[in-house]
């Protein structure tokens, strides 16, 4: 199998060395293109064998899977330049929920799906939330699916729901960490336990929710029951977080659907003017 990734940043990197590490794909399975060389010439250092491709098109020509994993304003260049070697046997994956399905369909002629990964990747957990164009195939699902299971849970999504899905997935680990940190802290500067005892703490704690949460087969609700008996200490805690914490996720799901509709809004104009019919530049001045 061939698998191309056109980004080797962040999230590209991750990817690759996560499927590396699980032995669902192997170097020579890999042909990689970045923008930048120094990235890709590390992960070729790292892991011999990885084909290192000249550009774009290169990387993505004849290959059975391309995932692109580039930022989104950068998808229209991308898809530019790969366009013309892109046949409907491929499978194209984007790693960004404002890339639409449809944006991609429109452009290319190949089967398209979306794959919204998580940093939790790097240690093989976490949800990845894979969502299918109509070109896409149940044999092609499957083999994603596959791939996908071999560094995290794949859950099949719609569209409409990425983003709130990705709010928890992918945004997720930043939200509850900055919250542990945060309690970390309260906790050193008012009782004296270390900054790193604390963290260990929680981080071990987070672990065992979590764990609880999935393969333990309880409920927040249960969990909740199971801990805090009537008048102890934590009813004293969940007290706090129940009146201190109203409001709090309805504004952050606000936040972040309002920046997701910004991006989506700036990225159908950068689309509409990188299609092939399109005369005008695509060189905007857009970061998301
Ligand atoms: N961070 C997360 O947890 C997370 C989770 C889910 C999805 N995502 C999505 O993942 C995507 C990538 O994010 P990231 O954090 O990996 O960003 P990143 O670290 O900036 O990586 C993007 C890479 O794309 C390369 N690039 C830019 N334009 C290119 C082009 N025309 N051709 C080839 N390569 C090009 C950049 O190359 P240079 O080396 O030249 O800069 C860079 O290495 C984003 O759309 C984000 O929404 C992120």
């Amino acid at each position: 199998m061939k698998v191309a990734f056109i980004g080797t940043g962040s999230m590209g990197s991750l990817l690759i060395e996560a499927f590396l590490r699980s032995g669902a794909l192997y170097p020579h399975n890999l042909y990689l293109s970045n923008r930048s060389k120094d990235k890709i010439e590390l992960l070729a250092l790292r892991y011999p064998g990885i084909h290192v491709s000249a550009n774009n098109a290169d990387a993505a020509q004849g290959s059975d899977i391309v995932f692109i994993c580039v930022k989104p304003h950068h998808f229209p260049e991308v898809i530019a330049e790969i366009r013309s070697v892109l046949l409907e046997s491929q499978l194209v994956i984007s790693i960004t929920s404002p890339v639409l399905i449809s944006m991609l369909e429109n452009q290319v002629p190949s089967k398209i799906a979306k794959i919204i990964p998580s940093v939790t990747h790097t240690v093989h957990s976490g949800a990845s939330l894979c969502i299918y164009g109509e070109r896409v195939q149940p044999e092609d699902r499957l083999l994603l699916e596959q791939l996908m299971s071999s560094i995290s849970r794949p859950i099949p999504m719609k569209e409409s729901e990425t983003r709130i899905a990705s709010d928890i997935s992918s945004c997720g680990p930043a939200f509850i960490s900055f919250i542990v940190q945060q309690w970390a802290r309260a906790a050193a500067q008012m009782t004296g336990i270390s900054m790193p005892e604390a963290l260990i703490l929680s981080a071990e704690m987070l672990l065992g929710t979590g764990r609880l949460l999935t393969e333990g087969g309880l409920t927040p609700e249960q969990l909740q029951r199971r801990v805090a008996v009537p008048g102890g200490v934590t009813a004293e805690g969940l007290a706090i977080l129940e009146e201190r914490l109203q409001g709090v996720f309805p504004s952050l799901i606000e936040a972040t659907q309002r920046k997701h509709e910004a991006d989506l809004e700036r990225l159908t104009v950068l689309f509409e003017s990188a299609a092939p019919e399109a005369t005008g530049t695509t060189e905007q001045n857009t970061e998301f």
